[in-house]
Formats: structure tokens, C-alpha cells, sequence
């Protein structure tokens, strides 16, 4: 009755408070749609963006310390390519020097509904070209986000990374779709599909990427995070890391599984990094698995490297402080791209235990397939194609 009395009255506004659920439309050509999915996040509990609907992002969200909200995007939401506007307003991250289009955080969050995240990318792929050092905008990062669900959305054409989970516990992405398609000779350039930063308890499931750059990134502190289901194509793999980079930092991933995993045309498969030489930090890398993996020209289909970003004399003077321990390469086969089929990389100094090896059956394009590794013991039924590790 009250409801009826104020829309009555026509004031819009208030109606709005009392909505559960709100349809937002565009306002039209040359109009931001920014403030009105802002109020509307903040106002109602439901917001439906409909199918025939592309919403116009021209200003930077911040959509923070939300409770019980549900982003039904049935339409498209894309972010204006005004380069001069972001980089000077884009939320930045101290965190590998980067900015966001949108900060989506709080407790009991979903976003769904089989729409579209259009990031515009095209503009910024060319714009980097010209600009090596331009800040471009991650498309989506969930910022302090506990219990969220990001299923049924298709992402297209992020500037840089498409998704962002920062400070984040218990968080699931299925049934996802991202695309990064550069139209110019200007390539889709650090367009990683996931990056985690000290989140606990991820879930990527049932989900189709085609990208430039990692497909999942496990960043610092990642910590119990279930990846399956994946196709992943042209990326630069399922990556761990990088870590150990800055000097008085103590980085840990533990926790993580990978299984069942699509991987084509990519850089690397199944893949730690971390970083040697002076001055750099240390840390741990434990319990991780990777299995399943159905690799198709993949240049280095299993890796471990701890000379991230190391000349060779820098990385035999320092040798990586982080440790890897209790790592499973279990059932992987497929294709690389040259001879060298797996390299098991690890600095001088015990810094690898427990690696083991199961199942692996990759070839090279032609000749015999090369299993190589460096200051490490093997276990498994595949450690003999190893042979005995070298040890500098
Ligand atoms: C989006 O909004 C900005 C800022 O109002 C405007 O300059 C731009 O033309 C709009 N884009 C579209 C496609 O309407
Ligand atoms: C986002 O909005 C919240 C609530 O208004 C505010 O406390 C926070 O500082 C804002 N975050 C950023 C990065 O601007
Ligand atoms: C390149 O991008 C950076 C960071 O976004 C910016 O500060 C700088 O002015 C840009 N350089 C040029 C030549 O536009
Ligand atoms: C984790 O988040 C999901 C929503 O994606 C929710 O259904 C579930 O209850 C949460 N789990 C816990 C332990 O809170
Ligand atoms: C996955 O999401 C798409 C929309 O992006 C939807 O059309 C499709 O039905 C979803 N698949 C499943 C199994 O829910
Ligand atoms: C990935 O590709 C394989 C082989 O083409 C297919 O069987 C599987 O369903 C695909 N997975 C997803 C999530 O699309
Ligand atoms: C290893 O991590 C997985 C999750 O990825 C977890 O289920 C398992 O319990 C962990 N094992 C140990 C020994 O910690
Ligand atoms: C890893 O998993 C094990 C087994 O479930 C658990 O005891 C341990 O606390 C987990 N480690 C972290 C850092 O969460
Ligand atoms: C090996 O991985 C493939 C692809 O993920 C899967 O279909 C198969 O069941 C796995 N085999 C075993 C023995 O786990």
C-alpha cells in the first residue's frame, strides 16, 4: 500500500529503494550508463540488464561492500575506450603497477545471466603499440568478494587482464566464455584470463578461453583453488606464479588442482615460475596438481622454471629462494611445438621435493621427445623418460 502511495506520488526515487528487482535500459546514444547501475546495485537487491540492452560504461565503478546482490546480465555492459579517461581514473593496483574498469566486492555476490563484457579492447591494442608503458584497465576483479558466483557471461576484447580476484574466499567462475581477437597486427597483449592474488578457495570450472597471455595465473598467496574443465587456446598456459620476486616478501600458492584441461596453440601447459637472482624474495609452493592435460602445439607443455626472468650467470650466482614441494604431473599428453616435451627446472640447493611424474605421453612435431630436468629428484612411472637430472 505505502509502495503504491509513493509511486502514486511519482517519486522515482523512492520507488526505486523499495524495488526488489529493477530492469535498467540504456539512456541512449552519447549518454553514460554508469550512475544509474550504480544506484541500481545499490538500491535493489536484483538488477536485470534485458537481452536487447548494451549499457555504456564511460565512468569507473565502484561497486564495494555489497550484501545479497544478483547482476542478472542478459545484455551487454561495454566500457567506453575513452584511454585518457581510464588511465587517469581507473582503480589502480600496486600489484604488478594495474588498473580496473570495475571493483565488484562485498559478501554474497552473483553475476550471470548469459550477457556479454565488451572491453573494447581493439583501442587499447593499438594504443599500447604506440605506448609501451600504458596503463591498461583489467575488465572485471573482484576486490575483497567473499561467496560469489560469475557463471553463464562471455567476455570479449579486455584491454588487459580479463579477470582479477583480489583479497577474494570462496569464489566461482563457471561457464565462461572470453575472447580477445586483436582486427589489427597489433596482438591482444596481457589479456591472462585469470589472475589470483591472496584469495583462498577458487573455483574455474567449464569455461572456453582464447586469449594472449595466461590462461590462469596463481599469483601470491592463492591458496585452495580447483580449476577443470578448461579450454584454453593461445595462452601462455596454467601458470604458478610468478614468485619470489620482491626482495623481503614471502609469497605461498598452496592448494591447487588443474584438471581436465584443453590446452592449444599456447606458450606453455602446465607451468611454475619463479624468479632467481640478487635481490629478489622467497617462498613456498606446495601441493599443486595438474592432471588431465590434452596439450596441441604447445611450446613447453610441462615446465618448471626458477629462473623466471634470470640470465642464466645471474641465476647460477643466486639461486632461487622459493621452494616447490609436493607437485603432481599426472596424465598428460599431446603435442609441443619442438623437441623439448617437458623441462623440470630447479635451482641448485634441494629447492625442489617431492616432484612426481605420472603418465606423460607428449611428442615433439618430429625426432624424439626430450624429458630434460635440472637439480631435482623424480618419482612416478614417467620419471625414467627423465633420466639422470643434471645438477649445476
Ligand atoms: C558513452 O558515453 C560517453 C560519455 O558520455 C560518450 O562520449 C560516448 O559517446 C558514449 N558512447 C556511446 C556508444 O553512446
Ligand atoms: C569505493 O566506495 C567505498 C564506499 O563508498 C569507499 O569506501 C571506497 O574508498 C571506494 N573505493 C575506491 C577504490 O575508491
Ligand atoms: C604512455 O602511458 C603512460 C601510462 O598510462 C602515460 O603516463 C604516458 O603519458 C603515455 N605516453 C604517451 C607518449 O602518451
Ligand atoms: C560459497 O559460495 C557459494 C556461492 O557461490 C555459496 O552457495 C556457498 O554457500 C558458499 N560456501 C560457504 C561455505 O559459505
Ligand atoms: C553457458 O552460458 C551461455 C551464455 O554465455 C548459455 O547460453 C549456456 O546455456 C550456458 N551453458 C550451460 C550448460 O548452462
Ligand atoms: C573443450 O574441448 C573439448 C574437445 O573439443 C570438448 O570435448 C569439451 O567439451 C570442451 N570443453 C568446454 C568447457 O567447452
Ligand atoms: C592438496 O590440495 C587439494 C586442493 O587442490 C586438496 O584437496 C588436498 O587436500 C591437498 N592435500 C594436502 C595433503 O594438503
Ligand atoms: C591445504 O589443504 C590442507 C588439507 O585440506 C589443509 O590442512 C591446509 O590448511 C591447506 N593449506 C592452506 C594454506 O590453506
Ligand atoms: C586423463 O585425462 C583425460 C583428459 O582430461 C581424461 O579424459 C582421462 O579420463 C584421464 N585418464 C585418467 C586415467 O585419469
Amino acid at each position: 500500500m505505502r509502495l503504491l502511495t509513493l509511486l502514486a506520488l511519482g517519486l522515482s526515487a523512492i520507488q526505486f529503494a523499495f524495488a526488489q528487482s529493477c530492469t535498467l535500459t540504456a539512456l541512449g546514444a552519447g549518454k553514460d550508463d554508469s550512475p544509474q547501475l550504480l544506484t541500481a546495485m545499490q538500491t535493489c537487491s536484483t538488477v536485470v540488464v534485458p537481452t536487447t540492452t548494451t549499457l555504456n560504461i564511460s565512468t569507473r565503478l565502484n561497486m564495494t561492500g555489497l550484501t545479497n546482490k544478483h547482476l542478472n546480465l542478459q545484455g551487454t555492459m561495454r566500457f567506453n575506450p575513452n584511454i585518457a579517461y581510464w588511465t587517469a581514473n581507473g582503480f589502480p593496483f600496486t600489484f604488478q603497477t594495474q588498473i580496473t574498469f570495475w571493483i565488484f566486492g562485498g559478501t554474497n555476490l552473483i553475476l550471470d545471466g548469459g550477457g556479454t563484457l565488451d572491453g573494447a579492447g581493439q583501442a587499447w591494442y593499438d594504443a599500447f603499440a604506440k605506448n609501451s608503458t600504458l596503463l591498461r584497465p583489467i575488465t572485471l576483479t573482484l576486490f575483497q568478494a567473499t561467496n560469489v558466483l560469475v557463471q553463464n557471461i562471455k567476455f570479449l576484447n579486455s584491454p588487459e587482464w580479463f579477470n582479477l580476484v583480489n583479497e577474494g574466499k570462496n569464489v566461482t567462475y563457471n561457464n565462461v566464455t572470453m575472447n580477445a581477437a586483436s582486427t589489427s597486427s597489433n596482438g591482444a597483449a596481457n589479456t591472462d584470463g585469470w589472475d589470483i592474488y591472496r584469495s583462498d578457495q577458487v573455483q574455474i570450472t567449464n569455461s572456453v578461453i582464447n586469449n594472449g597471455d595466461d590462461c590462469v595465473s596463481f599469483k601470491v598467496y592463492s591458496t585452495n583453488i580447483f580449476v577443470s574443465n578448461l579450454n584454453c587456446t593461445g595462452s601462455h598456459g596454467i601458470s604458478v606464479g610468478s614468485l619470489g620476486q620482491f626482495a623481503g616478501m614471502f609469497d605461498i600458492v598452496e592448494n591447487v588442482t588443474a584438471t581436465n584441461i584443453h590446452m592449444s596453440n599456447a606458450q606453455n601447459g602446465a607451468r611454475i615460475k619463479c624468479w632467481a637472482g640478487s635481490g629478489v624474495g622467497s617462498g613456498i609452493v606446495k601441493n599443486i596438481t595438474f592432471s588431465g592435460f590434452i596439450e596441441s602445439k604447445v611450446d613447453n607443455p610441462v615446465i618448471i622454471g626458477e629462473c623466471y626472468m634470470t640470465s642464466a650467470s645471474d641465476c647460477a650466482a643466486f639461486p632461487s629462494n622459493t621452494l616447490i614441494q609436493d607437485v603432481f604431473f599426472t596424465n598428460i599428453s599431446g603435442t609441443s611445438t619442438g623437441s623439448t616435451v617437458a623441462s623440470l627446472g630447479c635451482s641448485p640447493g634441494s629447492r625442489c621435493s617431492d616432484i612426481n611424474v605420472n603418465n606423460l605421453a607428449l611428442s615433439p612435431p618430429s625426432g624424439t621427445a626430450k624429458y630434460t630436468c635440472q637439480n631435482v629428484k623424480l618419482a612416478g612411472s614417467s620419471a625414467a623418460l627423465f633420466g639422470t637430472c643434471a645438477t649445476t
